[in-house]
């Protein structure tokens, strides 16, 4: 038998107030149908086709990567008229077909599979959810215990509204039953659509069983149409995802205060201050402690090392790489390159870039390391740089171990700095420098005894 997930996302999403399709809304980093199509792949479904329609060249483009299908729905004229145009991406196997919705993220793989056990390819399951507050939703109105139909908010009696079991939105039905009920829907309703939920009422009539499932958690179900509901998701998830942390050990100072964009993978005595943000791919050795305010993306933190407060570590694509043992910040900056060894100190104002610091080299204060390579305990002055760019090319600048660089040096690159030498602040180095030395490149220092300053001329 075969599974299908069918992933309506071609609704406008008027309420979010946005040019970018609802679907394409980032929680957590990831677009909301990423989510959705996330916990579908885990069910190793036969096919998925994606409903798109509103901003559908973007949507598909969102999904391409993933060999799902896409068919356009255009106009939009109801979630049963969208199923419809993913008939004939379905193929002719019988079997099961899961319906799920791109603006409902967090779905649970293990619920999305239960729904679809119920259905087993011959009855047809609906996800349902018992709310306090039921307005808006499709009713599910029972005769005893078996379901007779869904109607919607807008078509139900009074006391029909009083039903607090509610339909999500998410049903699995036997895929053959499912072209044949699609096909015959009217959108003879307050709305003028065409109804999926109008399914179960034909389901009844043909004596096709009709079961429920129900969601494990609420937060499961919960759609987003506004950027209030997004932001309520993401606090939920962002929640969950720091009391996984916290499980497992990690030292959260205020896991409302936390957030993860991507994987976080962590050493233990791991202590994360407040307001840290986490993106991409990011390893904490064990006993790393990040002050407060940091962002660090796709870096690897080595055991026992130090972020202080308000660093910024960006490691993009190529990654950024913190030795055992170093300090790094506060108002540090390290960016797509910087491969730090142990113990390394970067202080305030310190920027790095595409560099490599050996074991045990310095830059404390308000300095800049661009495609430089650095030597073990290398001392780096305050307000020194490296001239990296000629305004065409990019060049090397090679420090060598046991190099003091003074205060306010510019090297200019392409030049090596030999080992063990020294720079005299001030000093700005254009040419390679011998082992050992002392260089000092910059005006001699001139006193002109008893001279006085001009007064002011009186008119
Ligand atoms: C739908 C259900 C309702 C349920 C609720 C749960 C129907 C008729 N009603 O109502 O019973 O309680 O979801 O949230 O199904 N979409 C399309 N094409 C369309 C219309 C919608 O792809 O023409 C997509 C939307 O992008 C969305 C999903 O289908 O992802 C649901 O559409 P929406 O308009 O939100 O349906 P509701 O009125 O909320
Ligand atoms: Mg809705």
């Amino acid at each position: 038998m075969a599974l299908n997930i069918v992933i309506m996302a071609a609704g406008k999403g008027t309420r979010m107030r946005s040019n970018l399709p609802k679907v394409l809304h980032k929680l957590a980093g990831r677009p909301l149908l990423r989510h959705v199509m996330d916990s579908a792949a885990q069910l190793s479904p036969d096919r998925t086709v994606v409903i798109t329609g509103h901003g559908a060249p973007l949507v598909e483009a969102a999904v391409a990567a993933d060999g799902a299908s896409c068919v356009r729905q255009e106009p939009q004229l109801g979630t049963g008229h969208a199923v419809q145009q993913a008939v004939p991406a379905l193929g002719s196997e019988p079997g099961t077909t899961l319906i799920l919705n791109g603006d409902v993220p967090l779905i649970a793989p293990a619920t999305a599979r239960a729904l679809a056990h119920a259905c087993g390819g011959e009855r047809l399951a609906l996800l349902t959810v018992t709310l306090a507050d039921a307005t808006g939703y499709g009713r599910i109105v029972r005769d005893g215990e078996s379901v007779q139909a869904i109607v919607e908010h807008k078509d139900a009696t009074e006391a029909q509204r009083q039903i607090r079991e509610v339909y999500t939105g998410m049903m699995a039905a036997p895929t053959e039953a499912l072209k044949r009920w699609v096909a015959a829907l009217k959108n003879e309703n307050a709305q003028r659509e065409y109804y999926l939920t109008d399914i179960v009422a034909m389901a009844v009539a043909e004596g096709v069983p009709v079961v429920t499932a129900s969601a494990v958690d609420e937060t499961e179900v919960l759609g987003v149409n506004s950027p209030v509901q997004l932001a309520d998701l993401e606090r939920r998830l962002q929640r969950r995802q720091a009391d996984a942390l916290m499980e497992t050990g990690v030292r959260l100072a205020d896991p409302a205060r936390f957030d993860l964009r991507g994987t976080l993978a962590c050493g233990a005595d791991v202590d994360i201050d407040v307001n840290c943000v986490f993106e991409g791919t990011v390893t904490l050795g064990e006993g790393v402690r990040v002050g407060a305010n940091c962002v660090v993306r796709n870096a690897v933190i080595g055991d026992g090392a130090q972020i202080h407060p308000f660093t910024h570590i960006d490691g993009d694509k190529e990654g950024v790489r913190v030795g055992p043992g170093s300090l790094i910040g506060p108002f540090a900056r390290l960016r797509p390159g910087a491969t730090l060894g142990r113990e390394v100190h970067i202080g305030n104002f310190v920027e790095v870039k595409n560099s490599t610091l050996a074991d045990g080299a310095k830059a404390n204060h308000l300095a800049y390391l661009g495609d430089a390579t650095v030597g073990e305990r290398v001392n780096f002055g305050a307000g020194s740089i490296t001239a990296n760019y000629d305004g065409a090319n990019k060049h090397r600048t090679v420090i060598e171990a046991d190099v003091h660089v003074g205060s306010n040096c510019v090297l200019i690159a392409p030049v090596t700095i030999g080992a063990g030498g020294t720079i005299g602040g001030g000093s700005t180095v254009s040419k390679t420098t011998p082992a050992g030395a002392l260089t000092v490149a910059r005006a001699k220092q001139v006193s002109i005894a008893g001279w006085t300053r001009p007064a002011k001329i009186k008119k």
